[in-house]
C-alpha cells in the first residue's frame, strides 16, 4: 500500500500536481483528462523527477530521501511510450537489462529472463527483434524487464493506448493477473480501461484528486443524473445545443439519447448511472 499525503509538484510557477493525498492498494485506477497530473505523478512515484512538498509511505514507511522517491523502492514505471533496443532480439534485450542491473551469473539471467517472458505471456517469441512486435507486444515486453527487478509496485502509464480490441482484452487480462501479487496502478483517460479492473479509483484533474473510491460508489456521483431521451434523428442537433448528452444510441423506434442533468427532464426517464457517468460527475463538478 501507497499512501501519498498533500503531495505537491510545481513547475516554475505551474502547480502541476495540488495536495494530491491518495491511498494506492490492489489494482489502482488513475483517471483524468489531458493534463491532469497523471503521468507526473507516476513519474515522482518512480523517482524520476522531485516533488515540492508532501509525504509519501509504502507499507507504513516513509520511502521519500530530500525531494525524491527513494531509487531502490521497487516501483517499477512502464511509461506511455516504452521502446528499447529495437534491432535486437526481445530475449536479448532483456538479458542485456538483467545484466545492467546487476545479474552477473549467466545461467541466473537465463533463468530470470524466461521466467519473465512467461509471465507476460511471450514465450515462442524470444527471438524476435523489438522492430517485428506489434505495439501490445513491445508493451509486454517493457513489463517483463521492470519484472527482472522484482518490483512489489508496477505503474503503468495509460497501457491500451493504441492496443486494438483483442491486444487490449489480452492486456487487461494480463494486467489482472499482474495484480494478483502486486501493487498496480493504471492511469487512463479511457474509462472502460479500468472499470473491469480496478477496485479502487482515482479521478485527477488540472492536478487536484476530484474523487478517491470504489467503483460503485464512483457510479453513486451521478445518481439522479442521468436520463434517457427516446427522439427522432431531427430532435438531436437541437438537443445537444441546449443539453449535455452523453450518449447517443441507434435503436428500431429512433434515437435513444443518455443526457446529464442534475435536474428533472420532464419526458424522459431517469436510468441507472454508469461508471463513465460518474466519471463525468466527478470531472465536470455535478455531484
Ligand atoms: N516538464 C514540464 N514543464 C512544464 N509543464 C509540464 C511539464 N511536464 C508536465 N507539465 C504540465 O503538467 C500538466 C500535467 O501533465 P501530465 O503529463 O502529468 O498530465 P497527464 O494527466 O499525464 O496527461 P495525458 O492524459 O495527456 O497524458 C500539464 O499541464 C503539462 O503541460
Ligand atoms: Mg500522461
Amino acid at each position: 500500500m501507497i499512501k501519498i499525503e498533500n503531495l505537491n509538484k510545481r513547475i516554475k510557477k505551474h502547480h502541476i500536481l495540488s495536495n494530491v493525498s491518495l491511498n494506492i492498494e490492489g489494482i489502482y485506477g488513475l483517471i483524468g483528462p489531458n493534463g491532469a497530473g497523471k503521468t507526473t505523478l507516476m513519474k515522482i512515484l518512480s523517482s524520476l523527477i522531485s516533488m515540492n512538498a508532501g509525504t509519501i509511505e509504502m507499507d507504513g514507511k516513509s520511502i521519500i530521501k530530500g525531494k525524491y522517491v527513494k531509487q531502490n523502492t521497487v516501483i517499477g514505471y512502464l511509461p506511455q511510450d516504452f521502446m528499447i533496443y529495437p534491432n535486437i532480439s526481445l530475449e536479448e534485450a532483456l538479458d542485456h537489462i538483467a545484466m545492467l542491473q546487476g545479474m552477473m551469473n549467466k545461467h541466473e539471467r537465463k533463468i530470470k529472463v524466461h521466467q519473465a517472458i512467461k509471465e507476460v505471456n511471450l514465450q515462442g517469441h524470444e527471438h524476435k527483434k523489438m522492430v517485428e512486435l506489434s505495439g501490445g507486444m513491445r508493451k509486454r515486453v517493457g513489463i517483463a524487464q521492470l519484472l527482472l527487478g522484482n518490483p512489489s509496485v508496477l505503474l503503468f502509464d495509460e497501457p491500451t493506448a493504441g492496443l486494438d480490441i483483442e491486444e487490449r482484452i489480452r492486456f487487461r487480462n494480463l494486467l489482472r493477473d499482474l495484480g494478483k501479487k502486486r501493487t498496480v496502478v493504471i492511469s487512463s483517460h479511457i474509462v472502460e480501461d479500468i472499470e473491469f479492473l480496478s477496485a479502487k479509483i482515482a479521478v485527477l484533474k488540472n492536478g487536484h484528486v476530484l474523487f478517491e473510491g470504489t467503483p460503485t460508489e464512483l457510479k453513486a456521483l451521478a445518481k439522479d443524473c442521468v436520463w434517457e431521451y427516446q427522439v427522432e434523428i431531427e430532435a438531436l442537433d437541437e438537443m445537444s445545443k441546449y443539453k449535455q448528452v452523453v450518449q447517443v444510441n441507434e435503436e428500431k423506434e429512433g434515437i435513444n439519447i443518455r443526457v446529464f442533468s442534475s435536474e428533472i427532464e420532464e419526458g424522459a426517464k431517469p436510468v441507472e448511472p454508469r461508471l463513465i457517468d460518474g466519471y463525468l460527475a466527478a470531472v465536470k463538478g455535478m455531484s
